[in-house]
């Protein structure tokens, strides 16, 4: 674990971020500047709210229509905002057609497999035109599927994955992709409440040196759907290799089929772009939420498009000539809107890389950017941290240049972030510290590269056109450098906002817009401020801080897991009468979740039954939910009215003050667990981490 010396102390890396100061700004350096695509200081007036929603029309421009729309921003409907309406295009054609007149030719996709050994894979814009026209044709013909018929992919980091999802856009096909790293079980779920009756799944892939049985998954996936009455008909199988099968699982007759095969019969094939209209749903992506069921947010057409074109060109800064690779899993939103949909909707040349960043070895990363000659790099502090301790020296043996970087997912400590900067970027690279969600669609918070100012730890001011405020428990504008955390809300629609939550409307208002719309009966956007669910401070400077989920959320290297689907996977262990999950600071991947069980009256409590646990939360979510601790205790701490305190439990697993628990049923239960938990003797409590101060409190 890293340390700084503080006065006359060391303290940890946990620490540092719980001390949070105010921090020294950096500036964009002058090569940056020179050549940044936004440098014009205006641009916040033209995107002044009284130019609202027209400013946006900046971002429409970016892209190509089959049919100019009529009205930029409908509100007939809160909080179902409605962009460009009458509009018409086709994502797929923005992301290739457009782009071969002039650059066939370029690559559009770097494939880096994992194996060092293997070859790089460069796709030209006509090789993914091509690809994706054959595939889109046996989607239509082979697999039956039409326009707004949904389809989940549950497809690895590989190029398969976005001419999959370009197939379908092409023919107005919702995809559904689920990150691979999931259990089949999780996307079995999926694949039920978004009604698929097509999967598409890849045999293997390499990860962390090994090539894994990935068709495996599917058979559960099917068997998971099924149980929750949706019929998978048919399932897609692209294989690794496409010269043999890299799974041991069987191919079940009539219902698998290869890829790769059945492409056989659509060679040479052209479907021609279907016009969507601009508020067709694209695609679906599956998030957790406060309660048990992932929500598909379901993003449309024109304005996720528009958006995110716009911000891969003024935030990204992505110029046609540039080599982009973002780390992040196409599986997650971040891959959506920028990997795939926003850099090639610019035309620009985006990395995908297989496997783990540090395999085989910590300087992995800097080989890839130094021979492709990346210059503009995007990752997650979980990844800076993991290659910070893997190699804190390994950068600057490598001749690469970053231009500009980002970093996205989680809050990042102004330690790693001047690592980030003045070792992974050599002092060269601009930063932001891009704040979103899955349901947002592209960026919301950022500093606009060659025009603001950097600060460690904070996002910085809202993006051009987006207007976010903190408001209190009871609505209540927090004004600027008050120096307490609130909720950040956003004041205003913007055209990445998602459309709805799949088979659930009501769903959508309650979750993010009940909480401070004052009138239900509003037709005007300004009474529907968006709840983010993130606490947040907003500095003197107007930059937004923002310290991580306010609802039972915990984000595991930068990716949400809910505690009520944690735990729902805890109560399939036989013994197990009680869950209760609770973040805890990890020094690598942000938080982690730690799980506390009680068993049924009778079970004594064997060493096996952590490791049970911890199999079922595999299997049911994936390795990605697996808990730091999973602790069996006598009792949970409860209320009167029998509801388990979890954030007693949180303040325990975090060494905090457990706070005032004299109104509980059993207090003295308390301070067994906290003995259990930190030995007898008593750590010195001390303020902890916003989001884990507020986890629980709503319960
Ligand atoms: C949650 C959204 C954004 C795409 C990847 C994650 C946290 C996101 C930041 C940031 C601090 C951040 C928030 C947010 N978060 N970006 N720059 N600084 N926190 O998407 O899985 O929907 O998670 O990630 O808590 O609500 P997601």
């Amino acid at each position: 674990m890293s340390t700084q010396q503080i006065g006359t102390r060391e303290v940890s890396e946990d620490e540092i971020a719980v001390h949070w100061k105010e921090e020294s700004y950096f500036e964009p350096g002058p090569e940056f500047i020179k050549q940044a695509n936004l440098s014009d200081p205006n641009v916040r007036k033209r995107f002044a709210l009284e130019n609202f929603p027209e400013c946006f029309t900046e971002y429409a421009d970016l892209l190509t229509w089959d049919r100019r729309w009529d009205t930029t921003l409908d509100t007939s409907d809160p909080p179902f905002w409605k962009w460009f309406v009458g509009g018409k295009l086709n994502a797929s054609f923005n992301c290739i057609d457009r782009h071969l007149a002039a650059n066939k030719n370029k690559a559009a996709v770097i494939f880096v497999p994992e194996p060092e050994a293997m070859a790089t894979e460069a796709i030209t814009y006509q090789d993914l035109y091509v690809r994706v026209n054959e595939m889109a044709a046996l989607l239509r013909d082979f697999a039956g599927l039409k326009a707004g018929d949904r389809v989940t992919l549950h497809l690895p980091m590989v190029p398969e994955l976005p001419i999959t999802m370009l197939a379908c856009a092409r023919i107005g096909v919702v995809h559904s992709e689920v990150f691979g790293g999931f259990s089949g079980e999780a996307c079995g779920v999926r694949v039920a409440d978004s009604g698929s009756r097509v999967m598409i799944t890849m045999d293997g892939y390499y990860r962390n040196g090994k090539l894994l049985d990935h068709k495996v998954n599917a058979d559960i996936a099917v068997e998971t759907a099924a149980k929750e009455g949706q019929h998978v008909e048919k399932v897609l199988v692209w294989k690794r290799h496409p010269d043999r099968y890299s799974s041991t699982t069987a191919m079940v007759a009539g219902r698998d089929h290869f890829v790769n095969e059945v492409l056989d019969d659509y060679r040479g094939q052209k479907v021609a772009p279907l016009a969507m209209d601009s508020t067709a749903p694209l695609f679906l992506m599956y998030t957790s939420g406060t309660t048990g069921r992932p929500k598909g947010c379901q993003h449309g057409t024109g304005g996720y498009l528009s958006y995110v074109a716009g911000t891969s060109k003024y935030i990204q800064d992505i110029h046609p000539e540039d080599v982009y690779w973002c780390m992040a899993d196409i599986g997650w939103i971040t891959g959506h809107s920028y990997i795939v949909y926003g850099p090639l909707a610019v035309g620009a040349t985006s990395v995908i890389y297989e496997g783990v960043p540090t395999y085989p070895d910590a300087g992995r990363a800097w080989r890839i950017a130094e021979r492709l000659d990346v210059n503009i790099f995007h990752t997650s502090p979980t990844t800076i941290r993991m290659l910070r301790r893997a190699g804190p020296l390994e950068p600057a043996k490598y001749q690469y240049h970053f231009k500009h970087m980002t970093t996205v997912g989680e809050p990042i400590e102004p330690e790693v972030w001047r690592w980030f900067y003045h070792v992974v970027g050599k002092d060269e690279a601009v930063i932001v510290d891009t704040w979103w969600q899955t349901e947002t669609g592209g960026f919301l918070c950022s500093t606009i590269p060659a025009l603001e100012r950097m600060k460690p730890g904070s996002a910085g001011p809202g993006l051009p056109g987006i207007y976010p405020v903190i408001f209190d428990e009871q609505g209540k504008e927090m004004p600027a450098g008050s120096g307490r955390a609130g909720n950040i809300c956003i004041r205003n629609p913007w055209p990445g906002i998602m459309q709805t939550i799949w088979g659930d409307p009501a769903r959508m208002v309650k979750t993010y817009y009940a909480k401070y719309c004052k009138n239900l009966e509003s037709k005007s956007w300004s009474d529907w401020p968006y709840f983010a669910g993130d606490g947040a401070m907003l500095a003197e400077d107007g930059y937004f801080r923002v310290l991580g989920r306010v609802d039972d959320v915990i984000n595991v290297a930068g990716h949400r897991l809910g505690t009520k689907e944690i735990e729902s996977a805890c109560l399939t262990v036989e013994e197990v009468a009680e869950a209760a999950v609770v973040p805890v600071v990890d020094e690598i991947r942000g938080r982690a979740p730690e799980v506390y069980v009680s068993l049924k009256p009778g079970i004594e409590a064997t060493p096996d039954i952590p490791a049970k646990v911890v199999h079922a939360i595999e299997t049911t979510i994936g390795k990605i939910g697996r808990p730091r601790d999973v602790r069996i205790v006598p009792d949970m701490p409860k209320t009167r009215s029998g509801k388990i305190m979890r954030r007693v439990l949180a303040a325990i697993s975090n060494s905090m003050d457990v706070g005032d628990i004299t109104t509980l049923a059993n207090p003295d239960v308390v301070e067994q667990i906290r003995v259990q938990v930190q030995g007898q003797e008593k750590f010195v409590t001390r303020d902890g981490p916003e989001d884990i101060k507020q986890f629980g409190q709503q319960e």
